[in-house]
């Protein structure tokens, strides 16, 4: 009693100092406000890039610093670097009149000047904690050198590896998506905006981007409101629901209207029913796009921009040049412009920009933590966990520093591909090649052969090399570099094949229509298949490729995504078995380009296929399975672990019961490893159609060579809610599947009831 007591006069405590926190963040901005013209209020409401043409030793341009002076920006991206964000910073305090601070943001994606593996790579390693404090060191070297707002998480649900972007986010999956969401969001925030080693998070691209028809970028979408529910908002929601201050709108419609100007999407959705109480931001531009989607000129889509909800406008200028005259037309009003304006300012309070303009402006701490030794570290050990070990025959790998080595292939002493899609403040020049990584990990015998371009085709190669080159076509012949890998090979004990996509094969813009290995590189692998030597694959990509020849004929395959600076350490980790494989897919890997959507939690057909032989009259491809190559989940170990029959604490249950369920896990391998367990449960029965399969649980186990651990879930109502035709959200009670295993295609099931 008296403990309760304590807490109960703790939590008031907590509440009032919450709220004082509050109001005197009220106070604070009510009284700046007061003093700033419609024209300062409105100069917040923009943000900006430095400007183009740029002088010498400028940090902004001549236009971005008559701005700033005139208290026409609220924030900056792209500016990089603690001494060029003084520079800015002092711009705002010494030259514009209210001496407001300025954001300053910028796309923080995988690691800031230390890169780690791309977003999709580290979802595959399942590791919540890791993936956590992946955000937490990007945000300790990204603020130690100046700054405050990180534009990440991307959070959004990608089913079509066609789409570029799918490498920046989680993968197919709303329940893994949503724990990662929130763990980045902790991550950058931990808990405490106005600390100088933490960063705003904004969530991205508030939504539904990543279901753009086809895969092509920026495309349209178009999507029910129960799929939105159930299967593409909950991210979004779970990174709102860790706090993140600001979110990102996206480029794309939805029902029609263009996201940046949707009332529905920025208001009712996010603020009234979410509760968001951050700021919004657009996309690049996005304001501006409007007039191409078709929603008028300028002024109208700036003022559909405000109207619907959004604070902030991203480069277009739209905000600057046009609300002014719009709030004279009655088109906005004042409140809104306020109201956009107050967000803005909040932030800024909330990261302590009022206090002290240039906390995250200090050089003692840019020169202890950018680039340092821990972060180094922990690229590697965040590489190697998000390898996914597809094949492994034999066990052929790990390999055997004693073993002659040929390593071959355009990625396997490259540096430019590294670091993958988004690595805007990276430097290629610090990843480490795979030949490198060998051999400091002190192979004796590595014979090094380039074996192909990773294309040889001259304009394809042009429009991947828009950041610098990327793919770099050799003066030789196709048939000479062959000719060099194949000889390389036959002197060899084993052949390591890194191959695969240049980093700028995906990200934004990069959609492809095929996602295969180009053919360059197939030719390469081929020939080395020939001389019967033992064929190892690492493959590099941003996105999941179709690998059907690879999987038939390679006798291992490691997927290491784009693995970041520590490339070359982390794959020899891997190969040489320093650190078991643990990743697994958080995307599935059609067969073809024909298949997709191929996501394994789809609904079920009135006609479903029973397995993937063709049925004339049931749902399924006369030339082509149902099935992925690879389904999500999957990904294997240089252990084997063992399940043990799944165990319930009950088969019939009852309201708000809990159920537990149980196997026990071996690992019956050689070395030590990690498993991550999966859970997944179907509702058999439901008002509107259900998926066939739901992750709704996963745990990742280490267990020593022989070691056997039991591993439970508790299963309890919760789990098993949805969002209903009429959009509520709840469970109905019925036949379940609960399901654990090691992938979403290997799974025992046992059926259970739950009633109300
Ligand atoms: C991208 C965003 C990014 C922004 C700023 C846009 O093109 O869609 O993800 O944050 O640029 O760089």
């Amino acid at each position: 009693m008296k403990r309760l007591m304590t807490l109960w006069l703790l939590l008031i405590a907590m509440a009032g100092y919450g709220q004082s926190a509050d109001v005197k963040m009220k106070t604070y901005v009510d009284g700046l406000m007061k003093k700033m013209t419609l024209e300062e209020k409105i100069g917040q409401l923009n943000l900006l890039t430095p400007g183009g043409g740029i002088a010498t030793g400028a940090v902004v341009s001549s236009d971005v610093e008559n701005k700033i002076a005139n208290g026409q920006v609220g924030g900056l991206f792209g500016v990089i670097g603690e001494a060029k964000i003084r520079q800015a910073q002092e711009l705002a305090i010494s030259r514009s009149r209210l001496k407001i601070p300025l954001l300053f943001g910028s796309d923080v994606i995988h690691g800031y000047k230390t890169t780690f593996p791309i977003p999709l790579g580290l979802s595959c390693s399942w590791d919540i904690e890791m993936i956590e404090r992946s955000a937490r060191v990007a945000a300790t070297e990204a603020t130690a050198d100046g700054l405050n707002w990180a534009f990440s998480p991307m959070v959004d649900i990608a089913r079509d590896p066609r789409w570029g972007r799918i490498a920046e986010g989680a993968g197919e999956d709303p329940y893994l998506g949503s724990k990662i969401a929130a763990a980045m969001v902790r991550g950058y925030q931990n808990g405490d905006l106005s600390k100088d080693n933490t960063l705003m998070a904004c969530v991205k691209h508030f939504a539904l981007y990543g279901a753009a028809d086809g895969g092509r970028d920026y495309n349209t979408v178009d999507m029910s409101r129960v799929k939105m529910y159930n299967e593409y908002l909950p991210p979004y929601k779970a990174a709102v629901d860790a706090g993140s201050a600001s979110i990102m709108s996206s480029f794309n419609v939805i029902d029609g209207i263009p996201a940046t100007g949707n009332k529905w999407l920025l208001t009712d959705l996010l603020r009234k029913e979410w509760g968001f109480k951050g700021m919004v931001v657009s996309d690049y531009t996005s304001v501006n796009e409007m007039i191409d989607h078709g929603m008028g000129d300028l002024q109208q889509v700036s003022a559909l921009a405000l109207n619907a909800g959004l604070d902030m406008d991203m480069v277009g200028e739209g905000y600057l040049t046009t609300l002014k005259k719009s709030l004279k037309e009655g088109k906005v009003t004042q409140k809104q412009i306020d109201d956009a304006c107050r967000r803005i300012l909040e932030a800024k309070y909330k990261l302590g920009l009022f206090d002290d303009p240039y906390r995250y402006c200090k050089s003692d701490r840019a020169a202890t933590e950018v680039l340092s030794a821990d972060k180094k570290a922990a690229a590697r050990e965040f590489a190697t966990k998000s390898f996914v070990l597809l094949k492994n025959n034999n066990q052929v790998l790990p390999l055997k520093k004693t073993n002659s080595i040929a390593l071959v292939g355009p990625l396997a002493d490259n540096k430019s591909n590294m670091l993958g899609t988004w690595a805007v403040s990276g430097n290629a020049d610090l990843a480490i090649p795979v030949l490198q990584g060998i051999k400091n990990e002190g192979a004796t015998q590595v014979l090094y052969a380039k074996g192909a371009n990773i294309s040889d085709d001259t304009l394809y190669a042009k429009k991947i090399n828009v950041f610098g080159t990327r793919i770099d076509i050799d003066k030789r012949s196709a048939q000479e570099m062959i000719d060099e890998a194949v000889a390389v090979a036959n002197r060899a004990d084993v052949v390591v094949a890194v191959i695969g996509e240049a980093s700028e094969m995906s990200g934004e813009s990069s959609s492809r229509s095929r996602i295969d290995i180009p053919e360059s590189q197939i030719n390469l692998i081929k020939a080395l298949k020939r001389t019967g030597k033992p064929l190892v694959l690492v493959i590099m990509s941003g996105r999941p490729l179709t690998l059907n020849w690879e999987s038939a004929n390679a006798d291992a395959i490691l997927f290491t995504w784009h693995p970041g600076q520590e490339a070359g350490n982390a794959i020899a980790d891997v190969l040489f078995g320093d650190v078991n494989p643990s990743g697994k897919l958080s995307t599935s890997f059609p067969r073809n380009v024909g298949q997709i959507p191929v996501h394994y939690n789809h609904l079920n057909t009135g006609r479903p296929n029973p397995g993937d032989a063709f049925n004339k009259f049931r749902s399924n491809y006369l030339d082509v399975e149902n099935s992925p190559l690879y389904p999500f989940g999957y990904g294997l170990s240089y252990s084997r672990f063992e399940y043990g029959p799944l165990q319930l604490s009950s088969a019939a249950l009852k309201g708000n019961q809990v159920l537990t369920a149980s196997v026990q896990l071996t690992n019956k391998g050689a070395y030590a490893g990690e498993e991550v367990v999966q859970l997944y449960i179907r509702d058999l029965v439901g008002s509107i159609a259900r998926p066939l399969n739901e992750l709704k649980g996963f745990k990742k186990v280490l267990l020593k060579a022989g070691e056997s651990k039991t591993v439970s879930f508790t299963i309890t109502p919760e789990d098993l809610k949805f969002y209903n035709s009429a959009l509520r959200y709840d469970w109905e009670p019925g036949d379940f599947e609960i399901r654990i295993g090691t992938n979403s295609r290997d799974l025992q099931s046992v059926k259970i009831n739950w009633v109300k």
